[in-house]
């Protein structure tokens, strides 16, 4: 029996025990039912072989970015002893290698100082993150996503992450002439089918509420209430520092705009996009734009000040992508390997058809007086 058709018999009988589940449980199980998901399942998710790219698989010089604007926040924080990075979601281990290459030659003091914690909800990835980070190995631990969100774990430093809040499961919600109805899935003849109903939970209108937000008729949306309780416990984990989210999405009125009608949910398979998450259980990535509005009013509300929040492309420019760049033109690099740069540096940072505005990027704080970011430097005069 096929991984699939496994995991469609699983999510069968759970539909004729409860009549129905939500879509965010269909969803989760899609991605995260153990050796069957799409992430908890062997298999290149990211990359020219996998399905999609992220920013790290384009370029190390996207971490190296990253890592400048960590070692600024160390700095802001007053150059501690010791500094701690968490990165939740961290796949294969990439950004984590090229931020700690970057710390070693660049900053010697603050990596001498440096524990990098990886948090990942596939065990599995663990071996190609060891293997990856192997000159770093003394300064690395990891933690599975458990500790980290029962409050076991804390540390002072920075936790980032890339692309890992578009990937936890959402709600589907529809504006009807009854008012705001959930869309959930049920079953006719085996086959999945997609039902109204009403909300599983209030939580659905409070977020919605809380930015503020109404749907227009016949509009659809998805709520991630993962985000806010996955905030939640970085919040709590971080007793003073820095969280820097990347990922695509947007401010909650464009998120929510009636433009987008029938919402963000989108598939992903060897790079080609697919609207219908009912195929190819499992074997393809479902995700959802990330609500950054509700990113930001859950921080104030759990003691984060937002310190900046823009397109990846400002970002990038603003935190020394360019400087990146210089130095590797200069270098004795092959003219292959500086080409590659330079048509990296325009897949991360052009709008069009690269990642440079559908990707924002957002610095949120705990306890850090008088914060001078590298992002907040003024570009383009
Ligand atoms: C879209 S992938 C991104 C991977 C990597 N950050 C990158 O950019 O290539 C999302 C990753 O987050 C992991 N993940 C999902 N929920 C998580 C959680 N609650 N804690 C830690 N990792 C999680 C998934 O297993 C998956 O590896």
């Amino acid at each position: 029996m096929t991984s699939t058709t496994r995991l469609k018999e699983i999510l069968v009988q759970r539909i004729r025990q409860n009549d129905r589940i939500t879509f965010a449980d269909f969803m989760a199980a899609c991605l995260y039912e153990p050796g069957l998901g799409y992430y908890t399942s062997p298999g290149r998710k990211v990359g020219a072989e996998g399905d999609f790219y992220t920013s790290i698989s384009v370029h190390a010089a996207f971490g190296r970015v990253v890592a400048r604007e960590t070692a600024q926040m160390w700095r802001n924080m007053g150059s501690p002893a010791a500094f701690t990075l968490v990165e939740c979601g961290a796949g294969n281990g990439r950004l984590a290698c090229d931020i700690m290459d970057y710390l070693a030659e660049r900053e010697p003091q603050m990596y001498s100082g440096v524990t990098i914690v990886l948090v990942e909800r596939e065990p599995s990835l663990e071996a190609a993150q060891k293997e990856l980070l192997n000159v770093h190995a003394a300064r690395v631990r990891w933690l599975t996503p458990e500790p980290f969100e029962s409050g076991e774990f804390n540390f002072s430093g920075c936790l980032y992450s890339n692309e890992l809040i578009d990937a936890f499961p959402v709600h589907r919600v529809i504006m009807t002439a009854d008012g705001l109805m959930e869309i959930h899935v049920a079953l006719k003849d085996d086959d999945f089918i997609e039902e109204m109903g009403p909300l599983s939970t209030p939580a659905i209108s409070e977020y919605l509420q809380r930015i503020s937000v109404n749907l227009y008729p016949g509009q659809q949306a998805e709520i991630n209430l993962a985000a806010p309780v996955w905030l939640t416990s970085a919040a709590n984990a971080l007793q003073r520092g820095f969280i820097l989210t990347i990922d695509y999405g947007f401010p909650a009125v464009e998120l929510f705009a009636p433009h987008r009608i029938r919402g963000t949910l989108l598939c992903y398979h060897r790079h080609q996009i697919e609207e219908n998450p009912y195929i190819r259980l499992g074997q393809q990535d479902i995700t959802a734009h990330v609500d950054f509005t509700t990113l930001m009013a859950c921080g104030d509300q759990l003691g984060l000040r937002t310190d900046w929040f823009g397109e990846q492309y400002r970002f990038l420019l603003a935190a020394g992508i360019v400087e990146e760049i210089e130095e590797i033109e200069q270098s004795d690099a092959t003219n292959e390997e500086k080409l590659k740069l330079r048509l990296a540096l325009k897949k991360l940072i052009m709008p069009e058809g690269g990642m440079g505005d559908t990707f924002r990027m957002l610095v949120q704080s705990k306890g850090v007086e008088s914060v001078r970011l590298l992002c907040q430097r003024r570009i383009g005069g």
